[in-house]
């Protein structure tokens, strides 16, 4: 590291190691051993205070094999046909909840009865009232609950908090927000209901709009008119193979959104237009904008949108009269995203601390995904209700 580059060092200083107490170790247990839990568990594997002692998939033999051919000692791993079971066969301290949209809210609940922490991955369910009830067993058993957001461990986000916070661009009154791939639609569990429930909108769109409505604090969405549709996944000539499928059976299968639009009015008079796309005739909808009464912040979109800031974001504001361009160089991560995801929940988890990434926030991200479903479901715009918990 060069001795002036001060940016870089500051980071690295601000994440200092902190000595991990190993007298206890975690119990985890991993519902779902799909693709995503290979992340999960690379990282359980990685903390010496931790272990996973249990692992559930509805598919038989799918979980020893997870471990095989990712190289884990599974002898003192127990292996269960769904997550019930496994809940009540263990004395766990948590579960990190990986499996498709469609079963998020039901795993959760149960492993909230069952009194054990849990890590859920994202989208946080498929309907806002799911996640009501999720959120009605998380107050009842006093156990965290965090949505597996790993782009909020990014400095660069949090650099959008910070700037937004700062007050350079003074009361926030209109964002544009989303994303797009030109051609990436998932296969697999993804592309239908009965398994995903919701598709680019909830897959990504959920990334993006935790980038800005996290930014802001999280107001209210009041209203939402929405628009989803899915010419590129229903049509063969888009959609890819898999082991499991031809293209054509794969476009057969596929009944989610591939793209959604959507004009969104937030509390304090924030309005929010939003798209996103796993395939579309363009490289991207757009960049972020954050549009203030002092100054905006560009922020730019990336090629295969994941939630990770796309290149040095610019603000504009003026100075002395003066319409000026400040770009915000690209901050490095200390650590991978990933891991910094799973170590600040097991340390909340230890310590008993705030779910690094609160279902109270992202039950307004929720809201927002169910009522552009309803709202292009009906073709017009909805009211958004969010009852009470
Ligand atoms: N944070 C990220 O970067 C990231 C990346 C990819 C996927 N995800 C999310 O992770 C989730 C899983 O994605 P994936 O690609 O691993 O899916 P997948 O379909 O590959 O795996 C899901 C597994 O869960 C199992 N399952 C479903 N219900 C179950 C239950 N009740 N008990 C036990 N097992 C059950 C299925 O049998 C399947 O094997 C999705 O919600 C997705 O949005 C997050």
């Amino acid at each position: 590291m060069a001795k002036d580059d001060s940016v870089l060092n500051q980071t690295m200083q601000a994440i200092e190691e902190k000595a991990v107490d190993t007298s206890k170790k975690v119990r985890v247990g991993l519902i779902g051993t799909g693709w995503i839990a290979e992340e999960h568990m690379r990282q359980f594997v990685k903390f010496p205070d931790a272990e996973v002692v249990a692992m559930a998939d509805l598919i038989p033999g799918k979980a020893e094999k997870f471990c095989q051919r990712n190289g884990i000692d599974a002898s003192n791993i127990h292996f269960y046909p769904d997550h019930a079971s496994m809940l009540a066969n263990e004395q766990l301290d948590a579960v990190s909840i990986c499996t498709y949209n469609m079963t998020h809210a039901q795993c959760a609940i149960d492993a909230l009865n069952a009194g054990v922490h849990v890590l859920l991955e994202k989208p946080f369910t498929v309907t806002l009232d799911e996640a009501v009830a999720v959120m009605k067993a998380e107050k009842a058993s006093g156990k965290i609950l965090s949505i597996g957001f790993q782009p909020r461990m990014d400095p660069n986000m949090q650099q959008i908090k910070k700037i937004v916070e700062s007050g350079e661009l003074g009361e926030i009154y209109y964002i544009q927000t989303g994303g797009g791939r030109r051609r990436g639609i998932p296969n697999s569990t993804f592309i239908e209901k009965k398994t995903a429930g919701v598709g680019a909108l909830g897959d990504i769109g959920c990334y993006s709009l935790d980038m800005v409505l996290n930014a802001i604090g999280y107001p209210k969405p009041l209203t939402v008119t929405g628009y989803t549709s899915n010419f590129f996944g229903t049509n063969p000539l888009y959609s890819r193979p898999d082991q499991d499928h031809t293209a054509e059976e794969n476009a057969a299968r596929f009944n989610v959104d591939d793209f959604a639009a959507a004009f969104i009015r937030l509390e304090g008079g924030v309005i929010l237009d939003f798209r996103i796309s796993w395939a579309m005739h363009l490289d991207t909808p757009g960049d972020t904008v954050i549009l203030g009464k002092k100054g905006a912040l560009r922020i730019p979109s990336t090629e295969c949108w994941n939630g990770t800031v796309g290149g040095e974001m610019t603000l504009y504001t003026d100075v002395a009269g003066l319409q000026t361009e400040t770009k915000i160089p690209i901050l490095p991560a200390p650590k991978p995203l990933f891991e910094m995801k799973i170590r600040s929940f097991l340390d909340a988890v230890k310590e008993g601390g705030q779910a690094p990434v609160p279902s109270s926030q992202i039950l307004y991200n929720q809201a927002i995904i169910d009522g552009i479903m309803k709202s292009a479901e009906i073709g017009r715009e909805i009211e958004i209700t969010i009852p009470e918990i």
